[in-house]
């Protein structure tokens, strides 16, 4: 094993501390990342801070780094190569979803890079909140040059997982695209609808973030508390990207669904109840996604790169984590926290 610094929660607390943890020794395609940015997700505040959790946690499944080592069989990549990890690092390749590149729905449920369990030697995985990640190569994406390191980061898991609805979904020229919930997912998707040409509108809780709507493309934004802006909205779009951190009525968003299009939930995943009537009236489809395949990704951070596209990102020493996450949850970070891991030595 291999030791390094990260950031873990023990037990049931919610606070991280700072911590000497092991990595696996490199099996033959496995590289070492020296991790330097890695962005700060709602999913790692749920998986902190809701419900009960008896595990310890390291948290982190978007982040970017250098190779510093490389295994015998490694083939895509050399030490020095600046790399892209999300938030799956392994699959069993063989089955029907990974045989169409969809790693993300592996029929033997992906490895996640946090909290997950290795396919080899059945321990728990530990995240990105940490100076050295052990990953198979064929998870890890070439950084792409000319986008910044540190924005880059949550491109690997709120970008895709907004990416590929968008993309599957047919998004491009004209299409009425809106998107619930202006945060991390919410402003990338954004950014994504308006480089797609899509007429892009955000439903938010309040004008707030009307200004920052326009500024990244957003032609309107709907203010999902205001009864009449919601009912002036009624049957207006063809896809809606629900990106909501919270257990919500679908309801409302349904109703805001053109003829035959489609909501796409991937915000708060649980249990959701439907009115049927509401997806009857207009014959409105109901879908959800997660992450992404690794053509998808591979496409997405192109797509990035041709259109310098990254997150907006306030960039903090990975010290100041826990503070980071208490701001996410005041919603007071606009729009992702990118934590710099230098720090941590190394
Ligand atoms: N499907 C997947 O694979 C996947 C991947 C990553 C994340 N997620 C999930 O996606 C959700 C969003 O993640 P994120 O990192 O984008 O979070 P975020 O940055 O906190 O943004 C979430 C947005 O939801 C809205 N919101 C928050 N609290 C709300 C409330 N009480 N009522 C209504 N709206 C509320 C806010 O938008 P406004 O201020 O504009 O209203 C907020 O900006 C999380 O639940 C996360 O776990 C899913
Ligand atoms: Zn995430
Ligand atoms: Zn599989």
């Amino acid at each position: 094993m291999r030791a390094t610094t990260g950031w873990r929660a023990d037990g049931r607390a919610a606070t991280l501390r700072q911590v000497t943890l092991e990595r696996r020794d490199l099996r033959p395609d496995d590289l070492a990342v020296r991790v330097d940015y890695c962005g700060v997700c709602h999913t790692d505040l749920h998986s902190l801070r809701d419900g009960e959790r008896s595990a310890s946690v390291v948290p982190g499944h978007e982040f970017t780094g250098e190779v510093t080592e490389a295994g015998p069989e490694v083939t895509r990549f050399a030490v020095g190569d600046k790399v892209a990890v999300g938030n799956i690092v392994d699959s069993c390749g063989v089955c029907a979803m990974c045989e169409a590149g969809q790693e993300n729905f592996c029929h033997e449920f992906p490895t996640l890079t946090y909290g997950g369990t290795d396919r080899h030697d059945g321990s728990t995985t530990l995240g990105g909140y940490s100076r050295e990640y052990v990953v198979r190569e064929r998870f890890a994406h070439p950084l792409p040059t000319g986008l910044d390191p540190a924005a880059t980061a949550p491109l690997l898991c709120a970008g895709i997982t907004v990416w590929e609805p968008l993309h599957s979904l047919g998004v491009g020229p004209g299409t009425r695209v809106a998107v619930a919930g202006l945060g991390g997912l919410g402003h990338l998707a954004v950014k994504f609808a308006v480089a797609l040409g899509a007429v892009t509108t955000v439903i938010s809780r309040s004008a707030d973030k009307a200004g920052d709507a326009r500024r990244l493309g957003a032609h309107d934004l709907v203010v999902s508390t205001d009864p009449e802006q919601m009912a002036a909205a009624r049957d207006r779009f063809d896809v809606i990207i629900d990106t909501i951190a919270v257990p919500h009525d679908l309801g409302p968003y349904l109703r805001l669904v053109a003829m035959d299009g489609t909501l796409s939930h991937v915000g708060h995943l649980g249990q959701v109840t439907v009115e049927m009537f509401d997806l009857l009236a207009g014959r409105k489809k109901l879908s959800s996604a997660g992450s992404g395949g690794l053509p998808a990704t591979a496409a997405m951070l192109d797509f990035c790169a041709r259109h310098g596209i990254t997150a907006d990102i306030e960039l903090v020493a990975s010290k100041r984590v826990n503070e980071a996450l208490d701001r996410l949850q005041r919603n007071d970070v606009r729009y992702r926290f990118v934590l710099d891991l230098s720090d941590l030595g190394g």
